[in-house]
């Protein structure tokens, strides 16, 4: 069985506040882009579960979501399962796109078919909220307003397909640091925080501010970006590192691209992607 597991991007993220949990209370709104990691999932004769991948910089072991969430899936059915899970890893992980999240939702909505256990979707979320905050979101395979920690999921249409260009810089940015640092954070003159308008909603991040205090080319790229005239609005995604910029068209993504790399260097990643269903 093969299957996509997509990437994602916050369009806005408001922090509520810190919870006594630890966590912090969200409201993000989150879309599946066309940027996605493939599995191919199969059935042994023996048991327990096997996993490898093609990026050998990722753990194989239950430290990997995708194999947490084949283990969380065994335990809840009881069934003795043998399966072997291949990763093809597309997405870049310390990104804030989500990745390794939807790699374990496509395991837990891919073995849930392969062994015909008939969990439904409420009970497939729930078990991945077990897994982290943001892979319920990735059970349900929508746009969504995300509430909660992120997994308290409503889905929604975003009326438009948005074309966006993703810029991620050689560094990650490690999601736990960046909420803890969001309270003193301070912001930075001259850099745009504020919301950018638009007819679906608005783009907005509140982790913004303590990751462009410690990684000042995200804030640079930021306000560049918004000067380009191919760009219609830009921001960061979840706790970074990756920034997009949205396109006035999908055609000027080349351009933007070509000027990203003379402007910072070709260490940069970038990838056109549009927003999607799945
Ligand atoms: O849930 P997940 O394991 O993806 O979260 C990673 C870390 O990000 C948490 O341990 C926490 O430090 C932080 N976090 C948070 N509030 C959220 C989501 C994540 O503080 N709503």
């Amino acid at each position: 069985m093969e299957l996509l597991a997509p990437a994602k991007v916050n369009l806005s993220l408001k922090i509520l506040g810190k919870r006594s949990d630890g966590f912090h209370e969200l409201e993000t709104l989150m879309v599946p882009i066309s940027l996605a990691d493939k599995l191919v999932l199969a059935k042994t004769e023996g048991h327990g579960v096997g996993f490898s991948c093609d990026d050998s910089s990722l753990p194989c072991d239950s430290r990997n979501l995708a194999v947490r969430a084949a283990e969380l899936f065994a335990r809840h059915t009881g069934l003795d399962i043998g399966v072997r899970i291949f990763l093809e890893k597309r997405i870049p992980h310390g990104a804030g796109l989500g990745g390794g999240s939807s790699d374990a939702a496509a395991v837990l909505l891919g073995l849930n078919q392969l062994f015909e256990a008939a969990l439904d979707i409420s009970t497939l979320a729930e078990l991945a909220a077990q897994i982290g905050s943001d892979v319920p979101f990735f059970v349900h395979r929508s746009a969504a307003i995300c509430r909660g920690r992120g997994e308290v999921v409503a889905p929604m249409v975003l009326p438009e397909k948005l074309p966006l260009l993703l810029i991620k810089p050689s560094f990650g940015v490690a999601t736990p640091w960046a909420y803890q640092r969001w309270s003193t954070s301070l912001e930075i003159p001259g850099v745009p925080y504020g919301p950018q308008k638009f007819g679906w909603g608005e783009l907005f991040n509140d982790l913004e501010r303590p990751v462009f205090e410690k990684h000042f080319v995200l804030a640079d790229l930021k306000r560049w970006l918004l000067e380009q005239n191919e760009v219609a609005g830009a921001l960061m995604s979840g706790s970074g590192s990756t920034s997009f910029a949205l396109l006035k068209g999908g055609d000027l993504a080349e351009a933007l691209e070509h000027k990203v790399r003379q402007r910072f260097g070709d260490d940069f990643w970038t990838a056109y992607v549009v927003t999607t269903l799945f």
